[in-house]
Formats: C-alpha cells, structure tokens, sequence
C-alpha cells in the first residue's frame, strides 16, 4: 500500500460506539481481555469446556515442542457430536439448523438439528459401508447444497479428515489435491447451479481421478442438477442409493483432541499448495468460542448467515463447525450474488447476522443503494467482513445502508492457518473505525515488528506476527513439517509470520496493509503469483512469465501477467490472450484467470536474475515506472511501455 493511502487511513476520524442494548447484553465484554492476559490458558479452557467432551483433557496447552502445538491434551470428543447430536439431545431437534436456499427460485429447504442428526449419521454409515475407516482422507468437491455439510459431519463423525475442494477449481487442482492427501474416496454431485444455469462438477472429477492412477476407489455423487453423467460402474456411487436407505443410528467414537479434522489448501509463496491441517479439540473451540464471542451470537433468537463458500476456510469456520457447534440457525445459499437476492433472503428469513466479504459490499456500491434499499432489512443487527482489508468506504456504505446505521460492522483479520478470527472488534465493546481490524481478540497476542522482530510501536508499520499458540492454530502442513516450520516459524524466533504488512495507529489499534509475499489476494481468495507463472510456463508458447496482483476496484487485486513467447510460437497468434487464459482456468481455476495478460519481449530483472516485480505492478497499475537502478538491462522497460502503449 502506498504511503498515501497510509496517511489518510491515520486520518480516519469516524468512530461508531456499539449500540447500547448489544453492549448490555454482549456474550463477551471487556473483562475478558484482562481474563485472558492474567491466564491464558485458563480462559481457552473456559472456551473449550462450552463443547461437549467424552474425556476431559489433562492439560490444555503442550507447547514443548514448538511450533508444534497439542491443545486439551488427553481430552477426546466428537466434532459431529457436538454439531448436531448434543442439540438433539438437549431437547432443540425441531430446530432449525440450515435454511438452505437454492439457486433456482423457489428451491428451498428448512433442516433441523434432528433431521441433520439423522443425515449424518446416515451418510456416516454409507461411507463405512464404502470402507473409510479413521484416518482415511476424503476429497470432497461440491457445490453449496446440505449435502456438502452433510458429507463434511460424517467425515468428522468416523475420523476421516476431509479436504473440501472448492468447486470452482480445475480437474488438475482437484487431481493434485487428492494425491498429495492420499485420498481413496471422493464426494460429489453431477453438477450445480450458477446464474440460473445447470453446470456439470462430475467430468472435472472423472478426469482428477483419472490422473490419480488407481488411487481412488469410490466416488459417492449427489445427484443435484439430474444431467447426465458418465458412470464407472464398482467405482461410482449414487449419493441416494448408498445414504437414504441407511440406518440413521450410528454411534460416534470419541477422537482424541488431536485427531485431525481436515486439510485446507491454500495458497503460499510457492507453486504447490499448502495442506494445511486443523485437528478437532483446539479448532472446535476456537472457532465456536469465537463464532460465538464476534458475532455475539444467541442461538435462541438469531438467524445467521455467512456468505462463504464452503470450499474456502471461512465456509469450515463459520458455516459448518462454529455455527454448528453453537446450535445456531443459519441460512445457507447456493447462488451467487445476484442484484437484489441477497437481500431478498434477508427479508425472507429476518436474517439477524450477516458476514460477507469486502470485494461483495463494493460490487453492491457500484449498482447502487437503490437495489437494497428495496428490502425490508431491519432484522439486521450485526454485520462482519472478512477476506481482506475494508476500506473505510466500503465500511461505511455496509454499515449505512446494508446495516441501516444502527449495527456494528465487525472485520474481522484471521487465515486459513489461523483456523479462527484472531484481530477483531468485539461488538459489545469497541468503538469501530472504519477500515481498522482494531484488536487482537481476548486470548490471542498479535504485534507488529520491523524486520529484527522488534515491536515497531504506535504510530508506524511493520509486519503482523502472532506471539503466543492459539486453539485452532494449524498444527503442520500435511506430510510437510519442515516447510511448515520454513514458512511461517523461521524469519523471527519464537514468532508465526503472518505474511501480512499492517500498521498500528496512535491508539495502537490495528491495520492491515496486505501481503508482503508472493501471494495476491483476489476477491478474498488468495492465489499465488508463482503458481499461476508455473501454468502459464506449462503452455508449450510460453518461455517466460511473470505475474502480478494489480490494484482493482471490486476485486481488491486482480491477476495481471506478463508473458514472454517462445520463438518457436511465433506472434502467438491472434488469440493468444485468451488461448493463455483458458489454460490458466484449466491447470487452476477460473479464479485464477489473469485479468489481463500482456506480450512482451523481455522481462525486468535484476542483475542477479530476479524478476522485479515492482516494476511491473508500476505498469499494471498504470504509475510513473520507480526505481529502476538495480536494473540489469535499462532499455527492459522501456520495451514493455512501449508494447502497451501499442497494445492501447
Ligand atoms: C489472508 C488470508 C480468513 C478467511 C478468508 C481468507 C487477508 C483476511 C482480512 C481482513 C485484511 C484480511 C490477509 C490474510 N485477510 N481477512 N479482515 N483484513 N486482510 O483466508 O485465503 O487464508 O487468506 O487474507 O492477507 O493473510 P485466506
């Protein structure tokens, strides 16, 4: 971030005090910082013992081996018990748990804690039955409907760490993530709904499995959208015949604290991405106890509704294990957001608490406050952003008009490692700025360093680190200890690096200024520049490429390469933006499709070979070209304006 934009976010002058009923109420006040600070360890235990444990634990943090963390150490428990089977017990089975709404008009479902309870318990029997047993890995790659929830509860229930795959990834991204984790069983659908239009999710899995040799056994498909689909008789399973007919009791072995839960990939400096591991006692608590503290959640009389995509860590955390875990009633949608229906929804089920994205909330400004202001949002009391930093802006458009000036807007900074929201305002207590994540939570120990690990102080900027082990903590990258400890243990001693620039202003309040490595952060997802040259390099055209995440309006970054050909390719031919695009989309993703790709015949580096990328964000960004001293050749850029200005 520019040291313009850090001049005027330190000239933010807004404060909004949280209303004075919320703060009357609020689950967590402003005791429980110094709770928190005179025993640590004490209050996680307090936070942990809201769930439901088969063995209570012996000690609740071993740290004797950093940065490998044990939490409730002894202890055994149940993620999916204490998702849906102790609600049922404690007498709320007629509750809601999922409101689901489907993408087409008028597809919707109501669940309730009994009915999930069965579901899972079902499904828990069909996938023993396929034979996974405890500790067997799953792949799970599907769209937003109950089943996707359903699936994860049952995987949990029998101990089998499952690795969601975001729907929207390529065959070959789904392919790399069932052999790094080893996965003999994936769940799907034939397809799902985006924009009112049937799309297929089955080929991409055929074609992952196919490029996994024999590795996978059973592919378990939920029938969703009834196209066809091409079926491996002995391999393929329908969803319906191997779930619905079976029992609906099922009784759940309590796992110990540290029995993993499941593998997120996420992004990182590198090509390859990070499974990241989260086991069950620490996560369960963390994410529940916060759910509960940030949201001030009260299950009796709150409808909840996180916007996420449950193939990202904000669907695991705060769609499926918080919230659950809690017994909270939640609205779950299978759509994107289209003008108007998020809204809709809101109306329709008095949603109470609403958590989106930042990226979202500035798409809404651009079509303006006419569509939402349309809807009767009054049930309204809460509001929370995550994924990236807020500007102050967008913050106060959300909490005008999306939150009629009278709710709080909570952002909340946490990350797939983090498991759980860890620097954010507690709703009851802060007095929110606008564009400031504020403080680390009661429990966590968040700073701000310069590059010897010194706290840089109030008033200046460094990087964001965390001091002290948290419950949902990330406890390795899979099958990877030494790059887990590379990446976030080794720059400073004793210190996790978050990856993140943030200043701390005159209050010491706390603000996020984005990556400072080789990870953009697009729309709230994150992709790495490195990954996405190593596919546009994979392309037989292609010598050469660099990549960098410009600055966008909606998206916060967008992809921006520039590409060197081979000279074998030629010109490339006419179509070779969009040739290079669609491969992009096909070794990742969609979501890593550049936004704009540009041909040029030489790359700026630095004597010693080191592509500077600053200088092609300059470009990217349209600015005055910087420093270009360290340079080898000089006449580089001077190249690549001159190809943009043609290609103008
Ligand atoms: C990165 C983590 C946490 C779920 C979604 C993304 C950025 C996240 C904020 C925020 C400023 C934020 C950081 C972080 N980020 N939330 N409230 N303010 N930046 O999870 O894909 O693991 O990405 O997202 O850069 O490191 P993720």
């Amino acid at each position: 971030m520019s040291s313009d934009t850090l001049a005027n976010l330190s000239n933010e002058e807004r404060r909004f005090e949280p209303p004075a009923d919320l703060a009357n109420e609020a689950n967590v006040k402003a005791e429980a910082y110094d709770r928190a600070d005179s025993d640590r360890e004490a209050f996680w235990a307090d936070a942990a013992d809201r769930l439901d444990w088969g063995q209570k634990w012996d000690q609740v943090l071993d740290w004797s081996n950093p940065p490998f963390a044990k939490w409730f150490v002894g202890g055994t428990l149940n993620a999916s018990v204490n998702c849906v089977d102790r609600h049922v017990d404690a007498g709320n089975g007629d509750k809601v748990a999922i409101h689901w709404v489907g993408e087409p008009d008028d597809d919707t479902r109501d669940i309730t804690y009994a009915q999930l309870k069965d579901e899972v318990s079902k499904a828990a029997n069909a996938l023993t039955e396929l034979g996974v047993k405890k500790g067997d890995r799953v792949a799970i790659y599907m769209p937003m409907i109950p089943e996707v929830v359903v699936a994860m509860l049952a995987c949990a229930r029998l101990g089998a760490p499952h690795t969601v795959v975001f729907g929207g990834f390529s065959a070959d991204a789904l392919a790399s993530r069932i052999t790094d984790c080893d996965a003999q069983v994936v769940i799907t659908s034939d397809g799902g709904y985006r924009r009112g239009a049937a799309s297929a999710l089955k080929p991409a899995v055929d074609e992952a499995v196919e490029k996994t040799g024999d590795l996978v056994r059973h592919v378990l498909v939920v029938r969703r959208t009834g196209q066809d689909v091409a079926w491996d008789e002995g391999r393929d399973v329908w969803w319906h015949d191997a779930v619905d007919g079976a029992s609906s009791d099922h009784e759940a072995e309590m796992h110990d604290s540290e029995h993993p839960l499941y593998v997120m990939y996420t992004s990182g400096t590198t090509g390859k991405p990070k499974g990241i591991l989260h086991t069950t006692g620490g996560y369960l608590t963390g994410t529940s106890f916060t759910h509960w503290e940030v949201f001030d959640l009260k299950p009796e009389t709150d409808v909840y509704w996180c916007t996420a995509d449950v193939g990202w860590v904000t669907g695991h955390s705060y769609m499926v294990y918080g919230p659950l875990a809690n017994g909270a009633t939640q609205v779950m949608y299978e759509g994107t957001p289209e003008k108007g229906r998020w809204w809709q929804i809101v109306e329709d089920y008095k949603v109470t608490i609403f958590y989106t994205a930042p990226t979202a909330i500035r798409t809404f400004m651009k079509q303006g406050r006419e569509i939402p202001d349309g809807y009767d949002m009054s049930s309204l009391r809460l509001l929370g952003s995550v994924g990236e930093p807020i500007n102050p802006e967008a913050y106060v458009w959300y909490r005008e008009v999306i939150g009629g000036d009278r709710c709080p807007v909570v952002d909340t900074w946490w990350q797939t490692e983090t498991g759980q929201i860890m620097i954010s305002p507690l709703p009851g207590v802060t007095a929110g700025k606008p564009g400031s994540a504020m403080k680390a939570l009661p429990g966590i120990s968040a700073d701000v360093v310069d590059d010897d690990a010194r706290s840089v102080g109030n008033g200046n900027g460094g990087y964001l680190v965390l001091k002290e082990p948290w419950p949902a903590m990330l406890r390795t990258l899979w099958g990877d200890d030494e790059r887990f400890k590379d990446t976030y243990w080794s720059r400073w001693e004793g210190l996790y690096f978050a990856g993140d620039g943030a200043k701390l202003d005159d209050d010491g309040d706390i603000w996020l200024l984005g990556r400072v490595d080789d990870v953009m952060n697009v729309s709230g997802h994150r992709l790495s520049t490195t990954e996405i040259e190593s596919a546009l390099v994979s392309h037989p055209k292609v010598a050469e490429a660099a990549v960098v995440g410009a600055a966008d309006e909606t998206t916060g970054q967008a992809v921006c390469a520039f590409v060197i050909l081979r000279d074998s390719a030629g010109d490339g031919g006419e179509d070779i933006v969009e040739e290079l695009r669609k491969h992009v989309a096909k070794e990742i993703g969609a979501i890593a499709k550049p936004r704009q790709i540009m041909v040029v015949p030489e790359l700026p580096k630095t004597r010693s070979g080191k592509i500077m990328r600053r200088l092609l964000k300059d470009v990217a960004e349209n600015r005055e070209v910087g420093d270009v001293t360290t340079l080898a050749d000089s006449t580089v850029m001077d190249l690549i304006k001159e190809k943009e200005s043609s290609a103008a």
